[in-house]
């Protein structure tokens, strides 16, 4: 990476969240936040995270205001680790000023840690005077959190594990582009009372690591399983990739669910939304839409824009279902309005 010549100021970015239709779960390196497994996901159109940094020499302390709230503790902590990757590699000593705003509630467990660390990792850089190609910021963002690496990204991502120990071969890149597809849809169902995580992803996962005894075949399974589900996208074929997506959620949450002690992300109307795509699916006698989930309570569902109206009418009505949510794939991060730099 290089240091630009350009004097420090400010930058603002938007960056979307991702839904993985493969997981990433497990991470070989902690502290380089390297995975086990590569992962695959579809950028989420419409919900953004927009954040601002700004370098001011005249600031005492970093100063991180998340969705109007000043941070504290552990969030703060991570905003702040960032700012130091960045400040250490352009040579900057100032402290910054940082403000992040989602349009989407945060803690409806619709990734605002994939969308904030991208966001962030793009204006830090860039307010630091680096310029970074989009391969780089990849890298960066991952360092934060490990999906925000793939939010850099639009349309259908793919996030290489890499095989070396310095992480230099571990980012996203978009494999197919958010116009690839026009007809696939995600449809968000929103349940209620969604918990808030108990623990931390990246500590979760790593107690998968040592305790589910079905960890090391999934990840046996998982380049074969990769490689169809990229084929059915490329292919735009749906029948193909719904099952995939569903076998590929199913082997997630047994992870979960085998781990000790065990993690359990859902609730009885995520199960019960669950369950209802599979009666469609059954009634239908082909696969309309396939289900998936993050380590939350909230189910995403993909169909195509043929079946949206139905698959809303059921899923809506269900006990539980707060709303539902259509959303597309989208655009990845971009900068918002010029750099202001100061001298
Ligand atoms: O990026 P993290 O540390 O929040 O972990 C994300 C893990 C999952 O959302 C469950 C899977 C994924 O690939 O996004």
């Amino acid at each position: 990476m290089r240091t630009s010549v350009r004097p420090i100021g400010s930058a603002t970015f938007e960056a979307p969240p991702n839904i993985a239709l493969v997981k990433y779960w497990g991470v070989r390196d902690p502290e380089r936040v390297l995975p086990y497994n590569s992962s695959v996901s579809m950028t989420l159109g419409r919900l953004r995270t927009r954040t601002e940094v700004r370098f001011d020499p005249g600031l005492a302390d970093d100063r991180v205001v998340l969705n109007d709230a000043p941070a504290t503790g552990a969030p703060r902590a991570a905003v702040v680790a960032m700012l130091d990757r960045v400040r250490d590699r352009a040579g900057v000593d100032a402290r910054a000023a940082v403000t992040s705003d989602n349009n989407f509630p945060t803690a409806s467990g619709l990734a605002s840690s994939a969308s904030g660390f991208a966001a962030l990792a793009c204006a830090a850089s860039a307010a630091a005077g680096l310029r970074l190609s989009d391969r780089e910021r990849s890298r960066l963002a991952r360092l934060g959190s490990g999906s925000a690496s793939r939010s850099i990204f639009g349309g259908f991502v793919l996030w290489r594990a890499g095989t070396r120990t310095d992480g230099v071969d571990s980012y996203a890149r978009t494999i197919f582009d958010e116009r690839h597809w026009p007809a696939l849809v995600d449809l968000v169902v929103l349940v209620e009372d969604a918990p808030v995580k108990a623990v931390r992803s990246s500590e979760a996962m790593q107690s998968t690591v040592r305790t589910s005894p079905d960890y090391p075949g999934r990840l046996e399974e998982l380049p074969r399983r990769i490689d169809r589900i990229v084929r059915a996208l490329r292919a735009r074929d749906a029948r193909r990739l719904f099952p995939l997506v569903m076998e590929e959620c199913d082997s997630f949450r047994d992870v979960c669910e085998t781990t000790r002690p065990p993690l359990d992300y859902l609730t009885a109307p995520s199960r019960a939304v669950l369950g209802e795509v599979r009666r469609m699916n059954r009634e239908a006698g082909r696969p309309l839409a396939a289900y998936t989930h993050d380590a939350g309570a909230h189910v995403h569902v993909f169909t195509l824009e043929g079946n949206l109206a139905r698959l809303r009418a059921r899923l809506g009505r269900l006990p539980g279902v707060r709303s539902t949510l259509v959303v597309r794939p989208g655009p990845g991060a971009l900068q918002v309005g010029r750099p202001r730099s100061r001298r």
